[in-house]
């Protein structure tokens, strides 16, 4: 049912290497966040933006014939993850081997970059805020420290920077109490499925089964935060691994101009994501209307609807009204418009990670280090060298969007808050199966595998190894020279 396309990829730099790179693309499914006609005449907001609890009956929902034409309910502030009531138990012979997740941070405040220059509302955070402090070798002799951001100050160059949040308290970003609160019950969840239900989860103290792994923004952190209290409430502490920034594959910034050669090629202006921008300049004027945006803005609030999109989902997720012009508080930003605001996201994202027929190369080098550790932590599991049994990774939407796209996701979303990846590695017989499920189901993905549901290691392998190049740093090295 899919138009397979075929792509090799022989671009003049992988000629010169003397290296091929051969992956197929199976472009996703038709659905309102893939079908750019609907994305513009649709009505409504592609998912639930302001309510974190998402009744029982449609978080079951997120099933294979889960009407990806419907979204309407999708809980962006909150998605979906593994929980006892409906975790699919696989049969007895599959003894589960190995489990490793990997999410997006719960809720939070926007990043300063997505805040408008001055803004009408004020973020409180007197009662949290993100720790900062070093611990020595005696936790007895450490007290912790928060910071709170200093505002109204006398200093004269308050006055002249963004973000413009007047009277705010809050650090931008981090994670907000309703935001650490969903981080509990995440950890509280994934406990009552690998610890209750399956008897799987190692315990506390033994803290060479398990591992948490985050980035270095600090959000990361703080989800790790609440998730490490639900998953062990006994522990008043946890370890979080970091790479340097300079090489971090779970937030994936290395320097690799080959990366960034495909992400203009996705971003093309006279291509398709061009398209969508030329018929939503109407739109984009009325929000620079509010938003006091300059029409010629550099800072990347024209090349897409990202900014917007954050700008507004943010305030909505926190229920705050739709902002208003500072000049002119009888303009403000109309529900419907921040409900196409949201549908162009979402199609921005499965357009970037899904659609383009480079969509899958652009993943693959964007995760594909990742994927390399992933791999060798399931590979120690078969041959006995990993102790580890549970191994989560507090990410971003830029790390699970790609890690998506390298899987092939046949329904593309914008992972929304506490969106989350699971890979579980079972052993039947002598035999090693993977499960990868998203949103707390199977995923779904457009190549052959179908439903990931126990695909053969051999498999998985070898598609890893067809989808992820080789020589991943030698090409991002050669191509920044
Ligand atoms: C799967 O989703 C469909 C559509 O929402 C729903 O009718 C069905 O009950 C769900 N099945 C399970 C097992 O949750
Ligand atoms: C949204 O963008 C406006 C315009 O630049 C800015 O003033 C505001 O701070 C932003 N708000 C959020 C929540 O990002
Ligand atoms: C730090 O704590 C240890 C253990 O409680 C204690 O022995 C030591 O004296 C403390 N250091 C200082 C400088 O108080
Ligand atoms: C995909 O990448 C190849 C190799 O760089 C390039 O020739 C091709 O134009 C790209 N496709 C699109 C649609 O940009
Ligand atoms: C969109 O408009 C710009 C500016 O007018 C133009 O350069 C570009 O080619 C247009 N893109 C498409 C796909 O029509
Ligand atoms: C934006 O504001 C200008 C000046 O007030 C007005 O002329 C224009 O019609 C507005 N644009 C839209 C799309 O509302
Ligand atoms: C408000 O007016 C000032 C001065 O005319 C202008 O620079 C600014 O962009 C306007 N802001 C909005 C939100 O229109």
């Amino acid at each position: 049912m899919f138009d397979k396309i075929s792509i090799i990829l022989f671009s003049t730099l992988l000629a010169s290497l003397g290296k091929v790179n051969a992956l197929t693309h199976y472009p996703p499914s038709k659905t309102a966040n893939t079908d750019l006609e609907q994305v513009l005449k649709g009505t409504g907001a592609p998912g639930n933006y302001w309510s974190s609890t998402t009744p029982d009956e449609e978080y079951g929902s997120y099933n294979c014939t889960f009407d990806p034409t419907s979204l309407t309910m999708w809980p962006v502030l909150n998605m979906p993850h593994v929980r006892k009531t409906e975790y699919q138990v696989p049969d007895k012979e599959y003894e589960l081997q190995y489990v490793e997740v990997i999410q997006r941070h719960h809720k939070r405040t926007p990043y300063a970059s997505n805040t408008f220059f001055k803004e009408d509302i004020t973020w409180d955070c007197s009662r949290e805020g993100p720790y900062h402090h070093a611990k020595n070798e005696n936790p007895e002799n450490t007290s912790g420290v928060v910071w709170q951001r200093q505002t109204g100050s006398q200093n004269p160059f308050e006055a002249t920077v963004g973000p413009g949040f007047v009277g705010s308290t809050c650090e931008f970003p981090s994670i907000t109490s309703e935001g650490i609160d969903d981080a509990m019950i995440h950890g509280r969840d994934i406990r009552g499925v690998y610890g209750d239900l399956l008897g799987f989860l190692p315990k506390s103290h033994e803290k060479d089964k398990y591992a948490f792994r985050v980035t270095s923004n600090v959000i990361t952190s703080q989800t790790l935060g609440g998730f490490g209290k639900g998953l062990y409430p006994d522990l008043e502490e946890h370890t979080g691994l970091i790479q340097d920034d300079s090489y971090d594959s779970l937030k994936p910034g290395v320097p690799c101009d080959l990366r960034d050669t495909i992400n203009s090629q996705i971003t093309d202006l006279s291509g398709e994501w061009g398209k969508h921008l030329n018929l939503t300049s109407e739109l984009r004027e009325r929000f620079n209307n509010v938003s006091g945006i300059e029409p010629d803005d550099t800072a990347g609030w024209k090349t897409s609807w990202d900014h917007p999109y954050d700008n507004l989902s943010a305030k909505q997720c926190h229920g705050k009204p739709l902002p208003c012009s500072t000049n002119n508080t009888a303009i403000c930003i109309q529900q419907e418009d921040a409900n196409t605001i949201y549908r162009l996201g979402n199609y921005e994202y499965a357009y970037r990670w899904r659609m383009h027929e480079n969509s899958t190369y652009y993943s693959a080098i964007t995760m594909g280090a990742w994927f390399v550790e992933l791999q060798d932590h399931f590979k120690g599991k078969m041959d006995g060298t990993n102790p580890i049994k549970y191994f989560h990774n507090f990410a971003h939407d830029g790390s699970v969007a790609p890690v998506l796209g390298l899987l092939q996701h046949d329904e593309p979303v914008w992972p929304g808050m506490g969106s989350e990846v699971v890979f579980e590695l079972y052993r039947k017989a002598e035999e090693y199966f993977v499960r990868v499920l998203f949103s707390g189901q199977p995923l779904k993905s457009s190549t052959p595998f179908g439903v990931m549901d126990m695909v053969p290691w051999e498999d998985f392998e070898e598609y890893l190894k067809d989808t992820i190049p080789e020589d991943l740093t030698e090409l991002c090295i050669a191509s920044n020279e």
